[in-house]
């Protein structure tokens, strides 16, 4: 008989020629426990999706009792189904007003998908921008407006008339003109290895949008549900784009995404074709129940609050000879070594020390540390006491 180990590697099909391979049976809180009893703290949130932790109860709870009542009734729209419309109600309510119309779909992917066809059919434009270094996902779509021509060179022809800004300069905001669409943004690099805005470059870029009459278009996938601090990006950086993009974290660890924008905008997929956007199973509601009991607990359990102080515990804590900067806000950080050669070793390493790291795509000299919001001041203090172990580790073994 085959072990679960081999059917992976065998019958799964696999994209990464180093996958982590570790055997996971249960997974509660911030720990996700091996068939051998071995607990593992997850570091990443797989990656950043489970901000109320593994199985929290109330979402366990939330999914059960939808199970039983109705799984997939119909393809989108169509029918009220309660979860999707509860869901709805409870995050148009804690948006800017501007913000008022929710369209779910099932993953980010087909969140930015769905923006980009709004954007163009809302504008009657094509051209659409998006930054270098940004990931938005790896349909073609999502993969025409990645910040990598590494990633997208070799799956041509992808969309026409797509073109990459740099993020952080303002000047290269003057590209953006009346034949632009759409602005396509995180925020907060996330892929890039936590790149903050600088300044006004968020505002600066809305006003170029509003000059030209682009769409901006958030992309708060990796940022939504408290992860850099503030519910979402745009609270902190106080910018209202057309469009938002929510998923990862928007499912409570089912799959789950969106694009929110105003009913305006959104009304443009009604008419001239009806049915303009088209899913089966976005807004599915078991996920869209799941979804609304995780953010409730963010909510009620201040874990946006306690985001901030608990990235000061990291950053105060996480102090070794390797480390060369620690960067981002909230709990979206990316540990910069000094020498990138070490970071293969520690994150495929980071196991043996009961952890679990993960790197970035486009920043090859930091690894990712972006936990629960449910970890304790004390699961904090007891990682950086592992993360040290294993960056004296790296040392000695003196990877170049
Ligand atoms: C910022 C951002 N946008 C979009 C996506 C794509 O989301 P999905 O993998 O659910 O399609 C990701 C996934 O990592 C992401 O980080």
């Amino acid at each position: 008989m085959l072990t679960n180990r081999q059917i992976f590697l065998q019958f799964l099909s696999q994209t990464s020629p180093t996958p982590l391979m570790l055997e996971i049976v249960r997974a509660e809180g911030i720990f996700m426990i091996g068939p051998d009893g071995t607990k593992y703290m997850d570091l990443i949130s797989g990656v950043s999706v489970s901000n109320v932790g593994h199985c929290h109860p109330q979402v366990v709870k939330a999914i059960k009792e939808q199970a039983d009542k109705y799984l997939h009734l119909m393809v989108y729209g169509e029918i009220i189904q309660s979860p999707q419309v509860k869901y709805a109600e409870r995050l148009i309510g804690l948006l800017p007003p501007e913000l008022n119309s929710c369209y779910f779909v099932n993953s980010g992917s087909e969140a930015v998908e769905g923006a980009m066809k709004l954007a163009k059919r809302f504008t009657g434009r094509s051209r659409i921008f998006s930054f270098n270094n940004s990931y938005h996902g790896s349909t073609q779509g999502a993969l025409s407006v990645q910040g990598s021509e590494l990633y997208r060179n070799s799956f041509r022809p992808l969309l026409p008339d797509v073109f990459q800004l740099d993020f952080n300069d303002v000047h290269s905001l003057n590209r953006i003109d009346k034949n632009t669409a759409c602005v396509i943004v995180e925020p907060v690099q996330a892929e890039a290895g936590i790149i903050m805005p600088e300044n006004n470059f968020l505002s600066e870029l809305k006003s170029k949008c509003r000059a030209t009459g682009a769409l901006l278009i958030f992309d708060e996938i990796q940022t939504g549900f408290g992860r850099t601090g503030s519910l979402f990006a745009l609270n902190k950086f106080n910018v209202v784009p057309d469009i938002l993009l929510l998923a990862k974290a928007l499912g409570g660890g089912m799959p789950l995404g969106a694009f929110i924008s105003s009913t305006e905008i959104m009304n443009s997929l009604v008419s001239n074709p009806v049915l303009g956007h088209i899913t089966t199973f976005g807004g599915h509601p078991v996920c869209c129940a799941a979804g609304l009991a995780s953010l409730d607990i963010i909510i009620n359990e201040n874990l946006v609050e306690s985001c901030s102080s608990k990235s000061a515990v990291f950053k105060s804590e996480l102090k070794h000879p390797l480390i060369a900067e620690i960067r981002g806000e909230g709990l979206l950080l990316a540990v910069k070594l000094k020498k990138p050669g070490y970071i293969k070793y520690v994150i495929s390493h980071a196991p043996d020390y009961g952890l679990i790291l993960d790197y970035f795509l486009f920043c090859n000299d930091a690894f990712r540390i972006a936990p629960p919001l449910t970890i304790s001041y004390g699961e904090i203090s007891l990682a950086c006491t592992q993360l040290i172990k294993l960056l004296d580790d790296a040392m000695n073994n003196e990877r170049e």
